[in-house]
């Protein structure tokens, strides 16, 4: 069971209730699905689906009711304003709904919808609600950190009756083209539809009106179903609703795409299913409302702890993306139309159309829409809009120990220890809510972690940190200060009323810092300070939990959506954001921890919204130990890559439950694979230390884990990538092969960012072999063996894989770094030289990048970094800087005078031609030339040839060249 500590009694035997009856009624996992909505339970979801069907089976006759008038009809930097009249009745009385397409210079294109009665706040709210009568509109403030200036090139085109064609972007390649009545989109690249809003007629903003109170008995005289429209229960709660109905949807079709990505967070396939049901389709519509769904289903579009409404379609050679910025409960449906979009038609020749519809609880309507046509091109401009991936600590990507809970500090120490004793490498060791003094946050608990700072001076002698957990629910007790500040200062959220609001969670009865209330923040970041949260060092970092938020007897396991926050907007409008402030004013207090200490945070959060991967990593949440979970960890990682936060992984291996050693085993080796990597376990779970496994699982973790830390200098490039450019640092075959159509939906392997490194993990009991889909014509070479795998493109190889071996292949044509020597943390390998290995492609050439930096500072803002691209053309091979710099003008600080003591000391070449068969080669750099020594192997049996370089001693910073033949 979960909930066996840190609760009331009253939880507990609400709990052994409940699970006794999930007992008597069927498998457990049923009763978790019942305890959160389905689409025809939420009032909104219910009535803009039958709107959709309604629409449907009208087909040819169904008039969608808006049509847009242009009040003056001019851009204005790169804007036109005008409203849109929703005909409400029979009588043609019309709401005006003002709307704004604004083009902006980097090519994307945002339409928002509001309520212009609602904008001027003359609205009534019922139950005397205190809350905002604005529909909520500061979604951008949160979570748009640029992107915005207006394109003033963009230019209407034609004009003529009720269509205005607007050519904008790069080089005047997209066109919108606006058909006012019925209001309709239609976004073009290069002449042709890529997607339209509105098609399908089911633009809907529902408009406030005042509840008709009728006498008992006495029928509703108008058509409309009003049944979901006030105050709506479920699961024993009731939600007073004091606007009544408001929700915001629209059809979004993607024409020609039989493809869409994205969404999170899901289970299921990478590539999004139907959800209208049909063989093999979900029934209900992928929902995001950020929730504690623990345990959760795989293959359902059930919603889980984070959202990122950012949905990017792809086909053979083209990609586009829309990013529907609505923080409230959002669910969307997916159809997929043969040969148009229309799904009626007959004419199954033409290419399948993706057709979306997105339904929000609350909020404007605001959409961006993005034209591709690479899928590197969507991510990057996403990334303008939602930010990049922050630069990591460098300590962050190596690997995480963790578990609920380590017990005392002297645990601490022993396993710290003990990971040593069997040369295991790890980077940091992680404390549960149990450290703390009955769930007190910033307390120690007084008898079993007695010496927090003896602990994490024993951590720190080896370079090694400490996360401690620190949830948004602050016990309510007296004497506990944190809460009495809370409180007396009016820091928390509020209930509808306006009352600091209660609920229960890990430690019973509990208040929520509202991180939206900039003092919250304010006040947030003092608990940090090395003087008040005592116990705490340099080497300490936090994990953010249960922020969605979790509230044990709350609705759905969350906050009211009636509650208030900061302004009075309601919970509902903010919902799926909440985590993600909770998570921002975590980093920026590890940010200012210390006056001139300025080192970049780590906080972990679970709960997430787009935006949140400028404050650290996520994980998803609590899995199960078992095959299943395993494998539906690697296309949930994968979407968090493509949808813009790539610092993501799941807890290895397996959360709830004891997993038997094969599969600790397997998700090790997969787990090497998340660019966020942490065992963890629940505190019922044994122990499973990779040194308590024995043997040959113990040297197998070991192995994974010493890949994983010999790749690190490869996984900080991907990161200063992600950093950049919002690539994905796992990247999917589409992604990496968009005019690959085999490769759109393979979603159990993946590229290492551009390291050419394409892994398979077994995810799979007893499997010992599996075929790996080969995208392109390229050389593949196996990782650990150089045999050449006998393929070509879009073909399989079967590759073996007993227990201690990780699928993966090299493709040619790539240079990764490595460090070699085994160390126990990345931090000991700091200032280790390198090994470059390249995969030498069919053309005999090969590339590759490095980069490197203190791995802690915002000192590589100042230059303080080492930026190299290597090169293989013909026989020479060299190392320069990409951005031109000379390495001797950059003034260096003290990481990088270190740095000049770091050399590339070995270099592999696999795929050596026999011309390379010599003993020497001759090193050039800074004006001087060395010798190094050769071994060359020619190739044998299967093997491809390959020469190793020892003694290179070329400075990595530096430029130098190497003749190899
Ligand atoms: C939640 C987290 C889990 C953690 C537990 C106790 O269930 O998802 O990782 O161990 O809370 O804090």
């Amino acid at each position: 069971m979960r909930l066996t500590t840190g609760l009331s009694q009253k939880w507990t035997v609400l709990f052994s209730f409940l699970s006794l009856f999930s007992c008597l009624i069927g498998p457990a996992l049923a009763v978790k699905e019942h305890d959160f909505k389905k689409c025809d339970q939420a009032g909104f979801c219910k009535r803009n689906r039958a709107y959709a069907d309604n629409a449907a089976s009208q087909s040819s006759t169904w008039v969608s009711p808006y049509q847009a008038i242009v009040e003056s009809p001019t851009l204005k930097d790169g804007q036109l304003q005008a409203v849109i009249l929703k005909t409400i009745n029979a009588n043609g009385d019309t709401v005006r709904l003002p709307l704004t397409i604004s083009f902006l210079q980097s090519g994307v294109a945002r339409v928002s919808i509001d309520e212009e009665r609602r904008q001027n706040k003359d609205i009534e709210l019922r139950h005397n609600s205190i809350a905002r009568k604005e529909r909520y509109n500061e979604a951008e403030k949160w979570i748009i950190v640029g992107g915005l200036e207006p394109d003033q090139q963009a230019e209407i085109v034609h004009q003529e009756g009720s269509q205005i064609n607007v050519k904008y972007g790069p080089e005047g390649k997209f066109e919108a083209v606006i058909r006012l009545s019925p209001f309709e989109i239609d976004f073009r690249r290069d002449g042709a539809s890529h997607i339209k809003f509105n098609e399908r007629g089911l633009l809907n903003v529902e408009h406030w009106r005042p509840k008709i109170e009728r006498p008992e008995g006495e029928e509703n005289s108008t058509e409309e179903d009003e049944s979901t429209w006030w105050d709506e229960s479920f699961g024993g709660n009731t939600d007073s609703k004091p606007r009544g109905p408001e929700s915001i949807a629209l059809d979004i079709s993607f024409h020609g795409y039989e493809h869409v990505y994205g969404i999170p967070e899901h289970t299921g396939p990478l590539s999004l299913k139907e959800t209208r049901g049909g063989d093999g389709n979900f029934q209900e519509p992928y929902r995001m409302y950020n929730a504690d769904v623990f345990e959760y289903i795989l293959d359902s579009p059930m919603t889980l702890y984070g959202s990122i409404p950012f949905m990017q379609a792809h086909r053979k050679d083209s990609s586009v993306g829309v990013f529907w910025l609505n923080a409230a409960e959002t669910w969307v449906d997916i159809v997929k139309a043969k040969g148009s979009s229309n799904p009626l038609s007959l004419n199954s020749g033409a290419p399948t159309s993706t057709q979306t519809h997105w339904i929000s609880e609350s909020g404007i309507l605001d959409v961006f829409v993005l034209l591709g046509p690479t899928p590197k091109d969507v991510t990057k401009k996403y990334g303008e809009l939602a930010g990049y991936t922050a630069m990591p600590q460098e300590f962050a990507i190596g690997y995480h120990q963790c578990r609920w809970n380590y017990i005392s500090d002297d645990d601490v120490k022993d396993v710290d220890k003990r990971f040593d004793k069997f040369k295991i490498p790890y980077d940091v060791i992680w404390l549960d809510i149990e450290y703390t003094d009955g769930i007190k946050y910033f307390t120690w608990d007084p008898h079993s972690f007695t010496d927090p700072i003896g602990m994490g001076k024993q951590l720190d002698s080896h370079g090694r940190k400490l996360v401690v957990i620190i949830d948004p629910h602050i016990k309510k007790t007296d004497g506990y200060p944190i809460n009495e500040q809370l409180q007396s200062q009016d820091l928390a959220v509020h209930d509808k009323e306006g009352k600091i609001y209660d609920g229960h969670c890990w430690p019973g009865q509990s208040n929520w810092i509202d991180c939206f209330n900039p003092k919250a923040r304010e006040w947030w970041k003092t608990l940090y300070k090395y003087d008040k949260f005592k116990g705490t060092m340099e080497n300490t970092f936090i994990w953010n939990d249960m922020n969605e938020p979790s509230v044990f007897d709350g609705p759905e396991t969350s906050m009211p959506r009636d509650n208030l926050h900061h302004d009075n907007w309601e919970h509902r409008d903010v919902h799926n954001l909440n985590g993600m402030t909770f998570h921002h004013a975590t980093f920026e207090a590890l940010q200012t921890r210390k006056k001139g200490e300025l080192r970049r945070p780590f906080v972990l959060t679970r709960s997430f919204y787009a935006g949140s991967q400028r404050f650290g990593a996520m994980w998803t949440g609590d899995n199960l130990a078992d095959w299943g979970h395993l494998q539906g960890s690697i296309p949930m990682v994968l979407n968090q890559g493509v949808s813009g936060f790539p610092f993501a992984g799941a807890d290895v291996a397996g959360f709830f439950g004891d997993p038997e050693k094969d599969l600790l085993a397997r998700w090790y080796q997969a787990g090497a694979f998340y660019p966020f990597f942490r065992g963890h376990a629940h505190i019922d779970a044994r122990r499973r230390e990779p040194y308590l496994l024995g043997e040959p699982y113990t040297a197998i973790v070991t192995a994974a884990l010493r890949l994983r830390y010999s790749l690190l200098p490869s996984w900080y490039t991907m990161f200063f990538y992600a950093n950049r450019d919002g690539d994905p640092i796992l990247r999917p075959m589409f992604w990496t092969h968009p005019s690959e159509e085999g490769g759109l939906t393979i979603d159990d392997q993946f590229f290492v960012g551009s390291t050419g490194l394409l892994v398979k993990p077994i995810v799979e009991k007893d499997k010992f072999s599996t075929d790996i889909w080969i995208p392109d014509d390229e050389v593949y070479y196996d990782y650990t063996t150089y045999n050449v795998a006998k393929t070509q493109k879009g073909k399989h190889v079967t590759y073996d894989a007993p227990l201690d071996r990780i699928p993966m292949l090299m493709r040619g044509g790539h240079i990764i770094t490595r460090r070699d020597i085994p160390r126990r943390s990345s931090s000991a390998m700091r200032f280790d030289d390198y090994t470059l290995v390249i995969s030498v492609s069919k053309n005999g050439e090969a590339e590759g990048e490095l980069y490197v930096d203190d791995g802690d500072s915002y000192e590589y803002e100042d230059g303080q970094y080492i930026y190299r691209k290597f090169s293989l053309n013909g026989d020479v091979l060299t190392s320069v800087d990409p951005e031109g710099r000379d390495a001797r003008k950059i003034k260096s600080g003290k990481w990088l005078k270190a740095m000049r003591d770091v050399h590339v000391s070995r270099i592999i070449v696999v795929g050596a031609p026999a011309s390379w068969n010599r003993q020497e080669v001759q090193v050039e750099s800074e004006g001087r030339t060395w010798s190094a020594t050769v071994e060359y192997h020619a190739a044998e049996n299967g093997r491809a040839a390959f020469a190793t370089v020892n003694g290179v001693r070329a400075r990595v910073g530096e430029d130098w060249s190497i003749k190899l033949a």
